[in-house]
């Protein structure tokens, strides 16, 4: 009886470690499974957290950080006209699905690591991450290069679910905590919004 509870443990453990791989770089055909799952759970997080913010404009240029298969940066690609969106995540099978769902020109996805940007400085107007930025290994750095790479008076949006944060980003269990990191790399107007389950961070260069 034990040695079963015991493997019972055992493979549920692993199977959490597995789906949490999978979570942080999406591979194979698990992977493809995932981001569709992601696909129905997480888009009205996306759509929600846009809702907070009216600064996308015509001509915008956007960039999407950790996009799965693309979901939200089609649909960022609607919201005004002659937008310019980059799509990235760190995962090859990630970039693969995205560009085989594709149907708009106006998009351009690269397998990039968010810590180490390939962009020139103040490329981009509003720069967004959903439920993703608890899963890059340094924080810090990553928002350094945001920082880089977005334009003056650009817009930052980080939306997840608080759960996560709670688990993955213990220092982060309240906002002001975050806000104060953000200040000492000279980001500006931080404002929160929250729900029972999400949490959206914007916030300014
Ligand atoms: C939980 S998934 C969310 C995907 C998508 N944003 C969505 O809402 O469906 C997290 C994504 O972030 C990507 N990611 C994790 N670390 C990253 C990093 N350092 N740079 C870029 N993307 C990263 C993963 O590959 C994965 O596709």
């Amino acid at each position: 009886m034990l040695i079963w509870i015991g493997s019972l443990l055992l493979l549920g453990t692993l199977l959490f470690y597995y789906l949490l791989q999978q979570s942080k770089k999406p591979s194979g055909r698990v992977g493809i499974f995932m981001m569709r799952l992601w696909n129905k759970v997480y888009m009205p997080l996306v759509k929600w957290s846009l809702t907070m913010t009216s600064s996308i404009k015509k001509g915008n240029k956007i960039l999407d950080i950790g996009v799965g298969n693309g979901a939200s940066s089609r649909y960022l690609s609607t919201l005004a006209s002659e937008i310019q969106v980059t799509g990235i995540d760190i995962s090859k099978q990630a970039i693969t699905s995205a560009q085989k769902l594709q149907s708009e020109a106006n998009i351009d996805y690269q397998i990039m690591d968010v810590q180490d940007l390939a962009f020139d400085n103040q490329s981009f107007d509003l720069i967004t991450a959903f439920q993703t930025h608890f899963h890059w290994p340094n924080l810090t750095k990553s928002l350094q290069e945001i920082h880089r790479v977005l334009k003056k008076d650009g817009r930052v949006i980080f939306a997840s679910e608080t759960a996560k944060i709670q688990y993955f980003l213990p220092r982060h269990k309240q906002p002001t905590q975050f806000e104060k990191e953000l200040k000492a790399l000279n980001f500006h107007h931080f404002t929160v919004h929250q729900t029972a389950q999400w949490t959206c961070y914007i916030f300014t260069k």
